[in-house]
């Protein structure tokens, strides 16, 4: 399917349906009122009505604003790609709204059927924007910049989405290759024996009841004259079997979501260079699946890290925090960056604190915090910011190494993931560094907003609205 931005006015433009979006309070004025209140539509938030002799849906919006135009366009797509149609046509009145509209029709519109062997088929070819204003120029350029960016959450989706039979470490190794040659980015590989010679013994640890060796992958964009340097860390958990801790069967289901970290920095990386951002970009990925095996890691381990600290382990489900240390370690000691960010599907706990649709961000520095509720605000993004205290760090305190991968005591789970990470953090570092928990945020089981069943992408939208504005 196709979207486009036409200059042209709405009536000179050829579809065979016209789509209009309207508020309760224009719905009383609309001179199809008495149409679209015999057919029950009140212009509620994301209810739609067909007139189909008019060719035209209408959508309830309770506002203008992004977010219930991004939410009522993914609606209209949905029931576009229902009908038996092949266009339609919309007027487009503000920046904000073209955003909103492309983000509703390509992530709302989104559909993940590699394995269906009858993929439900859909007739609808091209959606037109129609726009004639004198701001053309500046409102096509946020039409492009809206796609690149909606088809790099696409792109994070469909990783997440790949069954972990199929998308393991080394997979995801020829992956990161291939988004490194499709956008010329650099790219460097450490396999396990170079992992051993680079001291990441949390991280290996983790991947060692696997068949497939661990991976880190360091991707990086470099223009010419970059105006920061941003390292991004992706916990790329292929496999969250929660290992010798073995998981219970129905909290297992959906584990192959624990590489959504890892996905969502290539997806950043991806959109960065496309939209030819001049940020510098550090990508670092540990790509791991934790398993059972008769030479997994167990409770009672004690793992020494990149850094020198020691880990006692005393739940081997508490495993991303064990791979980003090893990689939050790496990445510090590779690149100055002016800012290391990671995501991470780390805790369980974050969903029970802020609920499933929101990221919790952990960090230091007030103004970063800041940047990134706006960021998240901005972009259509929930996030929502998880305090850190000194009580709660106690908690990772071990009697016989330096720290315990897990707290000992059962509240304030994701501060304390967040804290443990915080161990790993150089001392120039505390400042520049936020840690970002998308455990409830990249993946749904039910559609809301513009996410459908599975991967949502989260934090791509996000950190490119951030990278754009820095
Ligand atoms: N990958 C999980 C966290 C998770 C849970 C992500 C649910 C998405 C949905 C993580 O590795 C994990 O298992 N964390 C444990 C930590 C605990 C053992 C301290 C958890 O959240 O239960
Ligand atoms: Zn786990
Ligand atoms: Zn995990």
């Amino acid at each position: 399917m196709n979207i486009q931005l036409l200059n042209k006015n709405i009536t000179d433009i050829e579809a065979q349906v016209i789509v209009t979006f309207l508020t309760k309070d224009e719905l009383k004025e609309h001179k199809e009122f008495t149409l679209l209140n015999n057919a029950g539509f009140t212009a509620e938030q994301d209810s739609k009505c067909f007139l189909y002799e008019k060719a035209t849906i209408y959508c309830g919006i309770d506002s203008k604003n992004s977010d219930d135009v991004r939410s009522a366009s993914a609606v209209m797509i949905k029931a576009l790609k229902a009908s038996n149609y092949t266009s339609a046509k919309l007027d487009v009145v503000s920046i904000a709204t073209i955003t909103a509209i492309v983000e509703g029709v390509v992530l709302g519109g989104y559909e993940f059927n590699q394995y269906k062997s009858k993929p439900k088929k859909t007739t609808l070819e091209n959606i037109s924007l129609c726009c004639n204003d004198s701001n053309f120029e500046i409102m096509q350029k946020t039409f492009k910049e809206a796609l690149i960016v909606a088809n790099a959450t696409c792109f994070t989706r469909d990783i997440v989405n790949t069954a972990p039979q199929e998308m393991h470490p080394q997979s995801m190794v020829e992956l990161a290759k291939k988004l490194a040659s499709d956008n010329s980015l650099e790219c460097d590989i450490l396999q396990e024996k170079e992992l051993e010679e680079e001291d990441m013994g949390a991280m290996l640890a983790v991947g060692r009841a696997s068949v497939h060796g661990s991976a880190l992958i360091h991707l990086s964009y470099k223009p010419a004259n970059p105006k920061k340097i941003i390292s991004l860390v992706g916990k790329g958990l292929t496999y969250d079997s929660g290992g010798l801790s073995l998981k219970p069967a129905t909290s297992m289901v959906t584990m192959k979501m624990d590489k959504a970290g890892a996905c969502a920095v290539m997806g950043m990386i991806k959109a960065a260079s496309e939209l030819k951002l001049d940020v510098e970009i550090h990508a670092f990925i540990g790509a791991v699946e934790n398993m059972v095996g008769g030479n997994a890691y167990k409770p009672d381990d004690i793992l020494v890290s990149r850094s020198g600290t020691t880990i006692e382990v005393r739940n081997t489900d508490a495993e991303g925090r064990l791979v980003l240390a090893d990689v939050l370690t790496y990445a510090q000691d590779k690149v100055k960056a002016d800012y290391i960010f990671d995501f991470a599907t780390l805790t369980g706990a974050c969903m029970v604190a802020l609920g499933q649709y929101t990221t919790g961000i952990m960090g230091h520095s007030k103004k970063v915090k800041h940047d990134f509720l706006k960021a998240g605000t901005k972009s259509g993004e929930l996030v929502g910011s998880l305090p850190f205290n000194r009580h709660l760090k106690k908690l990772l305190k071990s009697e016989i190494a330096d720290i315990s991968n897990v707290s000992s005591k059962p509240y304030g789970g994701a501060i304390t993931a967040g804290l443990f990470l915080d161990k790993f953090i150089q001392d120039d570092m505390k400042d520049k560094w936020m840690h970002f928990d998308i455990a409830g945020s990249a993946y749904t089981e039910a559609p809301w907003d513009c996410n459908v069943h599975g991967a949502t992408g989260a934090g791509v939208r996000m950190v490119s609205h951030y990278l754009k504005n820095i």
